[in-house]
């Protein structure tokens, strides 16, 4: 259990704020809010103290024995304030201690994330961005906020993601370090493939696999997360978009491969930087797809069901990408009598060419639609990096920390 400050500062999106502290005790935390006295305008303190179950103050002056302008900062294993306003922004990068958040930002030793959210005007303002590169440089983590509807008709950057989704995020900054989250992706084109594909048989069955797409999905909150511009191409996922990112539904192999090709820019136009290949793409499909429900004991019935290679889009992508580009392919890999999961992979990673394979050994029975994974990442240059069992949004954030370093 760590212990979490939630930090809410006074926005209309203040309301979303409860919701995330929901997320964050019910994933085991101890979350205590300390609100400024703008955000209890939108919400009340009872609120905040019923749902996570610690007294709620704004000021310095309550609780003075206990001297909590220090104690909460100090004590903390996250600070997540959200929403940051322009305001909150503007106090913590001048480095005021007018409330409880700011004098608690001050003594906060651990990672603090602010997750801004206000008016588009107020975002792009030379002021707020100054604001932010300033808490940046300082080594805070700012995400980028969320572009969609705002309060009243306007639409524009400037939104509070999703409470999932920052509760997501937060997690990665207590595990991997304020480090993992930089905006260090900031102006590049990532595409992730994620999810299993589906071959048809027939207009009711198809050939499928155990994929779940939730690495991908993670890959992408956490390249989001970074500021970079993700586009998920995502074989049959029933999961929400992670906040920031734009998702490309296919079905097939064939219409993956079509989607993935074209958001890389193998065919020309903008090329993207990096392609992960998290999806489980189907090696074969059958030969003919029936018009009609195949039906037993009928002259439909199959004897067999011949199949026919897939393109393998991984290795084309190799073959067809732009200069500087980096491919990532993963593989879930068993040992056995030809070789270890290594062994394998290195063999795998030589015949794809991709820059980077990254490897799950599945042999205890897999990491398929399970929230956790641990893995090797093994480069063409010879090295193997190891990431430990983690969340699979903490296993994403080990993998871009090696992908980092090899962008041009
Ligand atoms: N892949 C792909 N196209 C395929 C099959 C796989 O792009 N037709 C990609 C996957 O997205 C993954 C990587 O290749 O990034 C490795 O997938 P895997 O299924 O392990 O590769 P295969 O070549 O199918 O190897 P195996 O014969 O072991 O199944």
């Amino acid at each position: 259990m760590s212990r979490i400050v939630l930090g809410v500062a006074g926005g209309v999106a203040a309301y979303k704020a409860a919701l995330l502290l929901r997320a964050l005790t019910e994933a085991g935390h101890d979350v205590r809010v300390v609100p400024t006295p703008g955000a209890l305008n939108f919400v009340g303190a009872a609120t905040f103290e019923a749902l996570s179950g610690h007294p709620v103050t704004t000021d310095v002056w309550s609780d003075v024995p206990e001297v909590a302008h220090v104690r909460i900062g100090q004590t903390a294993d996250l600070v997540v304030v959200a929403p940051a306003t322009a305001d909150l922004l503007a106090r913590a990068a001048a480095g005021r201690a007018d409330d409880l958040l700011t004098a608690t930002l001050l003594t906060a030793h651990c990672p603090v994330v602010f997750v801004p959210a206000m008016h588009t005007e107020m975002w792009l303002h030379p002021a707020t961005q100054d604001n932010v590169a300033t808490l940046r440089r300082r080594g805070s983590i700012v995400l980028p906020p969320a572009v969609g509807r705002l309060t009243g008709p306007d639409s524009g950057p400037g939104r509070l993601p999703e409470p999932h989704d920052v509760a997501a995020l937060a997690q990665v900054a207590l595990t991997a370090g304020a480090g993992a989250l930089r905006a260090d992706l900031t102006g590049r084109r990532v595409v992730v493939s994620a999810g299993g594909t589906r071959e048809p048989l027939d207009p009711v069955r198809y050939l499928g696999n155990r994929s779940s797409g939730r690495q991908g999905w993670a890959l992408a909150r956490v390249a989001a997360g970074r500021g970079a511009e993700v586009t998920l191409v995502a074989a049959n996922v029933d999961l929400p978009a992670p906040f920031g990112v734009r998702v490309v539904p296919v079905g097939t192999a064939e219409e993956l491969r079509a989607a993935v090709l074209a958001e890389a820019g193998s065919g020309g136009g903008v090329t993207a930087d990096v392609v992960v290949m998290t999806a489980a793409v189907a090696d074969f499909r059958p030969a003919t797809v029936a018009a009609t429900k195949l039906k037993k004991d009928s002259a439909s019935e199959p004897a067999a069901v011949p199949l026919v290679r897939n393109p393998d889009v991984l290795a084309e992508l190799v073959t067809k990408r732009a200069p500087g580009q980096l491919v990532v392919g993963f593989a879930a890999e068993t040992g056995d009598e030809a070789g270890d999961v290594l062994a394998h992979a290195r063999a795998k990673l030589a015949r794809k060419g991709c820059d980077l394979l990254v490897v799950n050994d599945v042999s205890g029975g897999g990491v398929f639609g399970r929230p956790d994974n641990a893995a090797v990442v093994l480069a063409a240059d010879g090295s193997a990096t190891e990431i430990p069992h983690g969340t699979k949004d903490a296993v994403a954030a080990a993998v871009w920390q090696t992908v980092l370093p090899r962008l041009p």
